[in-house]
Formats: C-alpha cells, sequence, structure tokens
C-alpha cells in the first residue's frame, strides 16, 4: 500500500542531502578497500589487488577532495556562524587534512609494493595494510561524526536563505572541477 505524502508534500532537496549520498559513495570504496587490504596478504603483491588499492587512493585525491571543498567553502562556513564551538568544525577540517597526509604515504607504500625487487616485500605489504586499515578507520569515524552531528544541525538550524547559499557553493566547486 502507498505510503500517503506528508501535507507538506515532499521533502525539498537540501545540501546534506548531497552530501550524504556522497558519503554512501565513499562508503562503498571503503568496502573495496577493505577487501583489497585483506586479499593482499603478508607476502604482497599481487598487481591486480594493487591496481585496485590505487583506484580507491585516487578516488581519494580526486572525488573526495571535491567533496572535501563543498564542506569545508559551502556548509561549515554557514555552521560556524551559528555553533562553531559546539560543533568543533576545526577537528573535522583537520581530519580532511590528515586524511590526505596519509594517503601520500599510502601511495608511497604502494609503489614500494609495486618494486618487485624490494628487498623486504613482507614489511612492505604490512605498512601498506597499516596504511589503508588507518584511513578506513579514519574516514568511517569521519563520516559518522558529519552524518550523526554536523548535518543534524545543519538541517535543523540553517535558513532557506543559507541553504541556499550552500548549494550555490557547491555549484561553482562543481563548475571549476569540471
Ligand atoms: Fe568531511
Ligand atoms: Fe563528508
Amino acid at each position: 500500500m502507498l505510503e500517503p505524502l506528508p501535507a507538506s508534500g515532499p521533502r525539498r532537496l537540501l545540501p546534506t542531502d548531497v552530501l550524504r549520498r556522497e558519503h554512501r559513495q565513499i562508503e562503498e570504496r571503503l568496502a573495496v578497500l577493505s577487501a583489497a587490504l585483506e586479499a593482499l596478504g603478508d607476502r604482497g603483491a599481487d598487481p591486480k589487488i594493487l591496481d585496485r588499492i590505487e583506484e580507491v587512493a585516487s578516488y581519494i585525491d580526486h572525488e573526495m577532495s571535491v567533496h572535501h571543498r563543498k564542506e569545508e567553502e559551502g556548509l561549515f562556513p554557514l555552521l560556524a556562524r551559528i555553533l562553531d564551538e559546539d560543533l568543533h568544525l576545526d577537528g573535522r577540517v583537520a581530519d580532511h587534512e590528515d586524511l590526505s597526509i596519509m594517503n601520500g604515504k599510502f601511495k608511497e607504500a604502494l609503489e614500494e609494493c609495486r618494486d618487485q625487487g624490494h628487498e623486504d616485500a613482507h614489511f612492505a605489504a604490512q605498512m601498506l595494510k597499516g596504511y589503508g586499515l588507518y584511513i578506513v578507520h579514519l574516514v568511517l569515524e569521519h563520516l559518522l561524526k558529519e552524518d550523526q552531528i554536523l548535518f543534524l544541525v545543519a538541517d535543523r538550524y540553517l535558513t532557506d536563505e543559507q541553504q541556499a547559499e550552500i548549494f550555490e557553493h557547491f555549484r561553482r566547486i562543481e563548475a571549476e572541477v569540471d
């Protein structure tokens, strides 16, 4: 049976709907990464597994950095006007920076694993796995804090004009990266 629509009609799209949808895509990539790290084994380095890992590292550098710009240039400045200290937005920006640094180390470890003549393939594979797991845990926790706290506050407290302003930032950022 069809559910009746709410009296006010369907809810309009909010900026956090876009960001949440991107979070679900990010989680799919993290699942791919986790499975690849699991399949890596301690002795290293099936090139097909390394290719899969490299695709996720590239996704973090590109698509995810666009997502971070939408938050840092679009959403966070608006949230900061109302509730900065309570929301600890600096911590979320620091997570973005941490991820970018760790992804750099992750890609270096990946190159070490690709080096067939590497003197200690076992250690290289362990380091790759370590950086990968760090990234998975960092990002999952980060998404949870945004989904369960920041976005709820944004949906509840930002005015229609502020939501429109955020969408305007999203449009500009997407036009810049196209
Ligand atoms: Fe974020
Ligand atoms: Fe996010």
